[in-house]
């Protein structure tokens, strides 16, 4: 496994150079889900798919930009789903970006996550691994990551990253995320849920949901390559990740770019998350 966090490290080191001098204009094509890509979602995934080819105990890897699984090693075992670029939408407007990977053995459930990781392209670049604990990193001049602290979530936060177009809310839904407002919550939310999640995690917690809407039952946000991994992650910090019934990590996607509603939070919020859903 170590020998794929390297290959991490260096992905994000190619990819935030990268991103300095990056035309941000948009292509011709749409990946699977429909989104209109940038050349720079291309590029970045180009880069993280020539590092991690490299990878001996990489079987294959599945990415947002991709159409179907692509293998690398035959002897491998790994499978290496991830976003290349998640909210390559904010570039132009120079908010922060990020790489999301989730490395799964067997299969790409839930229950097959072996290890997650996120990259943050900020003022900063930050590097967040999950195995059994959770670890911070920093990239420094030197090129070298540094390790920080590990990452562990408080029983209860402060924070509200509610995602989704609210015109399309359920009422119940609205009347939960007006809940956590009337009792202090304040509002985060910058529409890259690298960034918007890694300030829970490092603000010691409160609620990130991307729920069902009236136009869309599954919502966006990709299992395999966006929710499975954040899953994890927030799961070894002590936090819960949830649809809004079950955990997100004893779903199996229908097919690699399928999506879930997901909430993502500490303990409490994802508690009280669980009471109103089990209601409606
Ligand atoms: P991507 O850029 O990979 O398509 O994903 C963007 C995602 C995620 O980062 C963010 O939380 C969400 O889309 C924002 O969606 P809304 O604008 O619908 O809130
Ligand atoms: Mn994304
Ligand atoms: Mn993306």
């Amino acid at each position: 496994m170590e020998e794929v966090f390297k290959a991490i490290k260096e992905a994000a080191k190619r990819v935030s150079s990268e991103i300095l001098d990056a035309d941000v204009s948009a292509l011709d094509s749409e990946n699977i889900t429909g989104d209109t890509q940038l050349k720079l979602d291309i590029l970045s995934d180009k880069i993280i798919e020539d590092v991690l080819k490299n990878v001996s105990s990489i079987y294959s890897i599945i990415s947002e930009e991709k159409d179907s699984e692509v293998i690398v090693n035959e002897d491998g075992k790994y499978i290496v789903g991830y976003d290349p670029l998640d909210g390559s939408s904010l570039v132009d407007v120079n908010l922060s970006i990020g790489s999301i990977f989730g490395i799964y053995e067997g299969g790409i459930s839930g229950k097959d996550l072996k290890a997650a990781a996120y990259v943050v392209y900020g003022p900063r670049v930050e590097l967040v691994i999950a195995t059994d604990k959770v670890r911070h990193y920093r990239l420094k001049k030197s090129g070298e990551f540094e390790f920080l602290s590990e990452i562990f979530l408080k029983e209860k936060g402060k924070l509200n990253a509610p995602g989704s177009t609210q015109k399309n809310w359920f009422p119940f839904h609205k009347e939960l995320i007006d809940s956590f407002f009337k009792d202090g919550y304040r509002l985060r939310y910058s529409g890259g849920m690298v960034p918007d999640l890694h300030q829970i995690l490092l603000k010691g917690g409160g609620l990130f949901s991307y729920p069902a809407t009236i136009d869309l039952p599954k919502a966006k946000l990709r299992m395999v390559f966006e929710v499975f991994p954040f899953a994890f992650i927030f799961e070894k910090a002590s936090g819960g990740a949830i649809d809004g019934k079950v955990d997100l990590l004893s779903l199996t996607p229908s097919f690699a770019h399928d999506t879930t509603p997901c909430f993502f939070g500490s303990k409490n919020e994802i508690e009280r998350v669980k009471e109103v859903y089990a209601r409606n």
